[in-house]
């Protein structure tokens, strides 16, 4: 049965920590009540809402300078993005369709095609597990103790839900839930107004009469739509906690999130699975970075020490697994998502129920250390294992979705920027 990623625990769970594999484990004590699985806004919608946020302001930085490196050659057409009617400009690769033939009278070029970005190259790896750990300088290695001895979850923060978001997800999840009550509510807050105004009046969900009333745009949209704007907020705010607005790891992580997220409903839709389960299992699945973060941003501002791009890219790879995990937790997130954050680097058991989608996460980072992360790295994403499992690898759909997947990224972090 598919598992429903939008309902919500209404108890805690219990968690273990096993030291040989140094992750935590969780015995479910109570599974939540489930409620319907919810459809969340488009892409489009829900990176255009941070256009709405009061005194953000997102500039390209290091993303945009690796964009910058891969878009030179540009040549594939852009597509007309399937919620936001988005035209992609440009593109950041070149793909290995002869080169288009303009109006009568041309001449067509001799010149070879350049292949795809994503054409496996030779000593490409066939998946993450594969990729070399680098070893770590003395002082990040000391940061790393750091981190680990706070797995705990004692002595540290754990970013709170939206001040909304934890008055009003529980009342989504209840049966009798009033939504004029919850309209109210969202309607004391601004910006999260503004979201699901916009919401309700996208493609997605609009109607033959513009909406103005949160009132109506509330009962427009739905329960399930509510929940995946008020858990994209609370992301977003744990990611630019006031105090550190300006950090360029903040930039990162978020500019990040917006990527998997896309990633991730692409993919859901080529193999047939829900493309907005696979869109916030995308923007949530390393949401223990944000923990990451905050814990260095505490030490490195005590002990004045710098941290670059680099080190911290190592510290969150080996630690956020286990702070995703106390975040969802704390956020009552359900079980299944949390299984998913708590562990998605490696390959599924068999009979894993999760098992596409944490094959899906594997894949989504490979694309990612190819296009946007800060790590780079070059995978086989057709004969990697990920790709094969999920009978991508000779999908004539996968691979033109991979060609035209530069440009949209592209575009949604310039999107996230504007
Ligand atoms: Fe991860
Ligand atoms: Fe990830």
């Amino acid at each position: 049965m598919k598992p429903q990623f939008f309902a919500y625990r209404s108890n805690a769970t219990q968690l273990a920590f096993h030291k040989p594999t140094g992750t935590l484990t969780r015995s479910i004590a109570n599974q939540a009540d489930r409620s319907e699985k919810i459809r969340p806004p488009s892409i489009a919608e829900s990176v255009a809402e941070i256009t709405l946020q009061v005194g953000m302001e997102m500039t390209m930085g290091l993303w945009s300078w690796l964009f910058d490196q891969i878009s030179k050659p540009s040549a594939s057409a852009p597509r007309e993005r399937a919620a936001g009617n988005v035209q992609v400009k440009g593109s950041a690769i070149a793909t290995l369709e002869a080169p288009a033939v303009g109006s009568q009278g041309d001449e067509p070029s001799n010149e070879p095609a350049s292949p795809p970005w994503w054409s496996p190259k030779a000593g490409a790896l066939l998946s993450p597990l594969d990729a070399p750990t680098r070893q770590p300088a003395a002082e990040t290695k000391f940061l790393e103790n750091i981190l680990v001895s706070h797995f705990d979850g004692h002595d540290v923060s754990i970013p709170s839900l939206h001040n909304v978001a934890e008055r009003v997800l529980p009342k989504l999840g209840s049966k009798k839930c009033n939504l004029s009550e919850v309209a109210r509510e969202i309607a004391d807050d601004q910006v999260l107004s503004a979201v699901v105004l916009r919401t309700a009046n996208s493609p997605m969900y609009r109607g033959v009469v513009k909406i103005t009333s949160v009132q109506a745009a509330v009962t427009r949209i739905g329960i399930q739509a509510l929940r995946t704007i008020l858990l994209h907020q609370s992301l977003r705010k744990a990611v630019f906690p006031k105090q550190s607005a300006s950090s360029q790891f903040a930039k990162v992580l978020w500019r990040k999130s917006l990527a998997d997220a896309h990633v991730m409903q692409g993919l859901s839709k080529l193999v047939g699975m829900d493309e907005e389960e696979g869109h916030l299992i995308g923007l949530m699945h390393d949401i223990g970075s944000v923990m990451v973060l905050r814990i260095l941003n505490d030490n490195i501002k005590t002990s004045h020490t710098a941290l670059d791009l680099g080190s911290f890219e190592y510290l969150r790879r080996q630690t956020h697994q286990e702070f995703g995990e106390l975040i969802a937790n704390a956020w009552l997130l359900p079980p299944e998502l949390t299984s998913l954050i708590t562990d998605h680097h490696r390959f599924p058991e068999t009979g894993d129920p999760l098992a596409r989608f944490r094959l899906m996460l594997l894949l989504a980072e490979m694309i990612g250390s190819m296009l946007y992360l800060n790590e780079k790295q070059d995978y086989d994403l057709i004969h990697g294992r990920p790709a094969v499992n999920l009978g991508l690898a000779n999908l004539s759909a996968y691979h033109n979705w991979l060609s035209e997947l530069p440009a949209e990224i592209d575009q949604v972090l310039k999107e996230s920027a504007a």
